[in-house]
């Protein structure tokens, strides 16, 4: 057996869906175990695009299985369309999708109250996606969460509806001044999910563990990125679910033992959605033109992603906070026909040189990042399938980047195609 975390090592939007997507080739079960429709995982199949917000990028391998654990938080409505559009593109999901019995809810007043705490914070604002996924964790953590489970018991749900509504509503018109949402509409619409969600529902913990005694190998695909972590990352501007590799335990239910690696997806270059921090950005017309080559806009809002030159302070601590065994290099591509190409390998921080990322968003407002610069290159890189067809100036960024880190690339990704890949040492081939 194999279990591999696959994790995000920046602010999100690495490339992650399409390195899934293209492990999943060598996995037999691919495991989303935290976040929810915040995420945007984009796979290209034979041309075809597919944006996936919560089904597992390993969906579009027909013959392999899928788990959304408990450590997720599922918008339902989102969750019928996605499996709806999967369908009508001619991908099964029945049979091959399981979906935990403990995954939290979305609830109407999560989304509502997600936009009105962030009015309140004013400029303070995180920028979330407005999906009410920091809501529903709180909510989660405040025993007041709504399970999938819950929802499939008529009676038991219009026990747990009635007692959470009534505190929502007064939340919703004593605080925040919004219209109270009405017991019947929820309580209806959320039945009728519950119908056609029910023969998705399961102990997904069991199925993962089945699987792993069964020696089949097993993807967990975390979501968002290591920075925005709600507890490692640059908090409070992070979301609000466990997005390193350890949250894969708790989120799917498998012990620390039962991992064989993790494997950090690193986009070469640094991209951010949202508020907060980003020492590296390029508000220039570097940036600009990463935006542009990289096509950097949000999948899930469409937001302009904020670009910038690549941050190894940064990366080095996302290694040490996941234990990352491995790296994938994603949209290196994107680079081509730069003159200059920079790393970030120290911060200066109130005039003092340091490597070690700092703790405090406050202190990391205040850097200002020293780079090293290496040549681009200037050859179309896209149809590279190995790393002898790479110019030699992209064989020396890479082998900077895997000496900075110190951990080994294990696949260098040159498109958003699954064949746009180059196998270094792929733990799952
Ligand atoms: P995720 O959230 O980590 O799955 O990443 P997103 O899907 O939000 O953003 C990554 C974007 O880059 C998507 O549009 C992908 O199709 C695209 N992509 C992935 N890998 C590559 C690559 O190696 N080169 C290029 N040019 N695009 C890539
Ligand atoms: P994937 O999985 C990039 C960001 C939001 C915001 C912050 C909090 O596609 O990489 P939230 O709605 O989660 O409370 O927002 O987190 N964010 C992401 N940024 N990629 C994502 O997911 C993200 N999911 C959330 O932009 O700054
Ligand atoms: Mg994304």
């Amino acid at each position: 057996m194999s279990a591999y975390v696959i994790v995000g090592m920046q602010w999100g939007d690495e490339g992650k869906g399409k390195v899934v997507d293209y492990l999943t080739g060598g996995a037999d079960l691919v495991v989303r175990h935290q976040g929810g429709n915040n995420a945007g995982h984009t796979v290209v199949v034979k041309g075809r695009q597919t944006i996936l917000h919560l089904i597992p990028s390993g969906i579009l391998h027909a013959d392999k299985q899928c788990v959304i654990g408990n450590g997720t938080v599922l918008d339902p409505a989102v969750l019928l369309e996605e499996l709806d559009s999967l369908r009508e593109a001619g991908y099964s999901v029945e049979g091959r999708l399981f979906i935990s019995d403990n995954a939290h809810l979305i609830m109407p007043y999560h989304k509502i109250l997600d936009k009105a705490q962030e009015r309140f914070r004013g400029k303070d604002r995180i920028g979330t996606t407005g999906r009410g996924i920091g809501p529903a964790y709180a909510d989660k953590a405040d025993r007041f969460g709504i399970r999938l489970a819950d929802v499939m018991d008529a009676v038991l749900f219009r026990g747990k509806l009635e007692s959470v509504l009534a505190y929502k509503n007064a939340l919703l018109r004593e605080i925040f001044d919004e219209e109270p949402l009405a017991f019947d509409d929820i309580y209806e619409t959320y039945l009728g999910y519950a119908d056609r969600l029910r023969s998705f529902v399961a102990d997904a913990a069991k199925i993962v563990h089945e699987a792993l005694a069964a020696d089949k190998q097993v993807v967990f695909e975390g979501a968002q990125g290591s920075m925005l972590d709600l507890d490692h990352g640059t908090y409070p501007y992070v979301t609000s679910s466990i997005t390193l590799a350890g949250g894969a335990c708790s989120g799917a239910g498998v012990g620390p033992r039962d991992l064989d690696g993790v494997i950090g997806i690193v986009k070469a270059y640094t991209t951010r959605v949202g508020e907060g921090p980003f020492p590296t950005e390029l508000l220039d017309e570097t940036g600009e033109r990463l935006r542009k080559n990289g096509a950097e806009f949000g999948a899930t809002t469409g937001r302009p992603r904020r670009c910038g030159w690549l941050d190894c302070v940064l990366l080095k601590r996302s290694v040490m906070i996941n234990g990352a065994t491995g790296i994938v290099l994603t949209k290196p591509d994107v680079l081509t026909g730069f003159d200059t190409i920079r790393i970030c390998t120290a911060y200066e921080i109130d005039g003092v040189k340091t490597e070690d990322f700092p703790t405090q968003v406050t202190a990391l407002a205040k850097v200002t990042p020293v780079y090293e610069d290496l040549a681009g290159w200037s050859e179309d890189i896209t149809s590279c399938t190995t790393w002898d067809e790479l110019p030699e100036n992209a064989q020396r960024y890479f082998e900077r980047i895997e000496e900075l880190l110190n951990v080994p690339i294990a696949l260098i990704s040159v498109g958003p195609g699954r064949a746009q890949t180059i196998d270094c040492a792929n733990p799952l081939s």
